[in-house]
């Protein structure tokens, strides 16, 4: 059932949870591919109810960045989710989340102004924890579903539930890949076949660190330059490529703890991001 008005979603799920059912929720700008569809899949095996947003978020994208032509194929989505059993498929228009007069925004210290905030602006996490923390609140999940894809923003999420006692939890999915190792990104269907066959050199590059890191390396220079050669190799001059504790971002010069080991690149015209967790203990 596509809803695109809050009150008809707050109806909707009040109903389900007079009705004792749990509300899994899945927030996403659509364009679905696997990684979306493993997080709707998850939250069908472990709820009554799934909710899923289907938003593309303008104020998360800086001026120059490419919300006019991200992706959008509502129809399709709409198919998809309904095949994974989603209940309620929520597509606002932008004026049903941003009316006229809106003014508020959650901006989480620290956590947003590195690796993709420092690229982007931290404005991004803040739009991002803005709208999270909204629609939250319209939905009122139990369980709320992301993906590991975009690491940061599951740490400013997790940030903003613990800060202001949000009550829900939070589950992270593991990054679903293509065959050959890429990312799943709606992105992806902006590259061409050249790019294409670049942009593989991102997952090579955090692998060939992580079986340094796995062979026992812990100094993160010399772990990192094992992912900038093969970066080099590719022809990839990278927006960043960090290594930074897994639960902080604060800079590591060693993985003897968990670190978290990002990529974002311009491939072509197209902006891609990718990571490894980098276990003290593997
Ligand atoms: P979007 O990029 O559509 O992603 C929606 C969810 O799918 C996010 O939790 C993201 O991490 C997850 N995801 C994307 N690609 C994935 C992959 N390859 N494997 C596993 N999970 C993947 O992230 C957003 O939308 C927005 O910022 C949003 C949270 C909806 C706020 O506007």
């Amino acid at each position: 059932m596509v809803l695109r008005t809050i009150s008809e979603v707050r109806e909707a799920v009040r109903q389900a949870r007079a009705a004792g059912q749990s509300i899994g929720f899945v927030p996403t700008m659509g364009a679905f591919h696997d990684g979306h569809l493993s997080l709707m899949r998850r939250a069908r095996e472990e709820n009554d109810i799934v909710v899923v947003s289907l938003f593309v978020n303008p104020t998360q994208f800086a001026p120059y960045e490419d919300l006019s032509t991200y992706p959008r194929d509502e129809e399709n989505d709409a198919r998809a989710a309904a095949a994974k059993g989603v209940e309620i498929l929520f597509v606002p228009e932008s004026s049903e989340i941003y009316p006229d007069g809106f003014a508020t925004s959650i901006h989480v210290a620290g956590l947003t102004e590195v690796l993709d905030g420092a690229s982007r602006g931290a404005h991004h996490f803040d739009s991002v924890a803005t709208v999270v923390t909204k629609l939250f609140g319209i939905v009122r999940p139990d369980v709320a579903y992301f993906g590991q894809k975009d690491a940061q923003q599951v740490l400013v999420v997790r940030r903003v539930v613990r800060d202001l006692d949000l009550d829900v939890r939070i589950e992270v999915c593991p990054i679903v890949r293509e065959t050959d190792g890429l990312a799943m990104s709606s992105r992806n269907v902006h590259l061409d076949p050249e790019a294409r066959r670049q942009a593989t050199a991102l997952n090579r590059a955090l692998d060939a660190a992580q079986a340094m890191h796995g062979g026992g390396e812990r100094d993160s220079a010399r772990i990192l330059r094992a992912a900038q050669r093969v970066l080099d190799d590719a022809g990839i001059h990278p927006e960043y490529l960090e290594l930074r504790d897994a639960e902080t971002l604060d800079p590591v010069t060693s993985t003897r703890r968990d670190a978290l080991l990002a990529v974002a690149a311009h491939i072509g015209t197209t902006r891609l991001i990718d990571n490894h967790l980098l276990k003290a203990s593997s």
